[in-house]
């Protein structure tokens, strides 16, 4: 008989990853403050958040390495740590995946692959070509890892930490030792293994234009709190408070008198996305920036620019002084001095006076 559906009971559905209320100090400084996440399953949570803003304690939390002090894990709905409740590590069904790739450099990739796994000889072995199949490397298996790029090398521990099919899966900066250039790309086959999987994730990084690309979900993390949890889109278009506005993405700050639904800035009258009042920070990404193309606008000078092939990025000072960045089309080609005009063509998002 199969059981009814959580939607039918109406019982909430248990989350793979549940952390609530997560607090721990090492030699009485605090390190994490009342972190509480969830992960539905098959998502990627990204933690984004400066070094030492204690993301790796928070994996290592989960995965069993450490006790909080107080707080709960719950992995399947299964309580694994909380006040009286230490379940060890090998029996949390946790992958983990490091920096290092951390592959035994005297076994093959194929042992490397069957290192964690139960079962007779041929159960390994299948299980193990499903997996070189899973990370696109099927003719690598008797190869040393010393004979691999760094990419193939740090699939094969995602083929590694998979195989023995656990709950969940962390991510600890697993790019940051693969140059800039191969790393979007890994990072996109890594993006498309773990969804084709079905693994619920948690991904570490402390770059921005990773954890947006990669993430379903990211959660920022200063200081060892959470700062905001939201989709990619959310985040960056609307974020919580101006550090985590400056900490997904290029900013520029305004300061402004708000009226409900528009704002007066040196930029002029401006539309908000959420009603504000009084003395403001008006918060406009590069790109919202308008050039030579706007009905309303202030008039500005070109201090630099420098071209990305996909786009170029503009140092423009306003005749008040302000200094702005903006992001225009790569065929846009402007002169430093040159004068041009400076719009908005979206409504912004507004902080606080600070
Ligand atoms: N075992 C430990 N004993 C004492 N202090 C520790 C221990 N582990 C971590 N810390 C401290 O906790 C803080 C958070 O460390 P953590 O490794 O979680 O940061 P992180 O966000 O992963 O940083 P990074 O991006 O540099 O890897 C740091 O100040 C670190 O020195
Ligand atoms: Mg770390």
């Amino acid at each position: 008989m199969t059981e009814p559906s959580a939607e039918l009971t109406g019982f909430p559905m248990t989350n793979p990853l549940e952390i609530v209320h997560l607090s721990k100090s090492y030699d009485g400084t605090p390190v994490l403050r009342d972190v509480s996440l969830s992960v539905r399953g098959g998502r990627i949570l990204t933690l984004l958040g400066p070094s030492g803003c204690g993301k790796t304690t928070t994996l290592r939390l989960i995965a069993g390495f450490d006790w909080p002090d107080s707080g709960t894990v719950t992995i399947n709905g299964r309580t694994v740590a909380s006040e009286g409740v230490r379940t060890p590590a090998e029996e949390r069904r946790v992958g983990m995946v490091f920096q290092e790739y951390a592959l035994f450099p005297h076994l093959t990739v194929a042992e490397n692959i069957a290192f964690g796994l139960k079962g007779n000889k041929h159960e390994k072995q299948t299980r193990v070509s499903e997996m070189l199949a899973l990370v696109a490397l099927l003719d690598v298996g008797e190869r040393m890892p010393y004979d691999l790029s760094g990419g193939q090398q740090q699939r094969i521990a995602l083929a590694r930490a998979l195989a023995p099919q656990p709950d969940i899966l962390l991510l600890d900066e697993p790019f940051s030792n693969l140059d800039a250039a191969l790393r979007g790309q890994v990072r996109s086959e890594v993006r498309a293994i773990l969804k084709q999987s079905g693994i619920t994730c948690v991904f570490v990084t402390h770059d921005q234009e990773e954890a947006l690309s990669l993430a379903d979900e990211v959660a920022v993390m200063l200081s060892g709190h959470i700062a905001q949890v939201g989709t990619p889109q959310r985040l960056y278009r609307h974020p919580a408070t101006r550090t985590v506005a400056a900490f997904v993405g290029e900013a520029n700050f305004l300061p402004g008198e708000a009226h409900g639904e528009t704002v007066d800035c040196v930029l002029g009258c401006l539309p908000l996305n959420q009603p504000a009042h009084g003395s403001v920070t008006v918060l406009i990404r590069p790109e919202w920036l308008k050039l030579n193309n706007s009905v309303s606008y202030s008039e500005g000078t070109i201090m630099w620019q420098e071209f990305y092939g996909h786009d170029r990025r503009l140092g423009i000072r306003l005749s008040d002084g302000t200094a702005l960045v903006a992001r225009s089309d790569a065929d846009n080609d402007y002169t430093v001095g040159e004068s041009v005009e400076v719009g908005v063509d979206v409504a912004v998002q507004t902080f606080p006076h600070q």
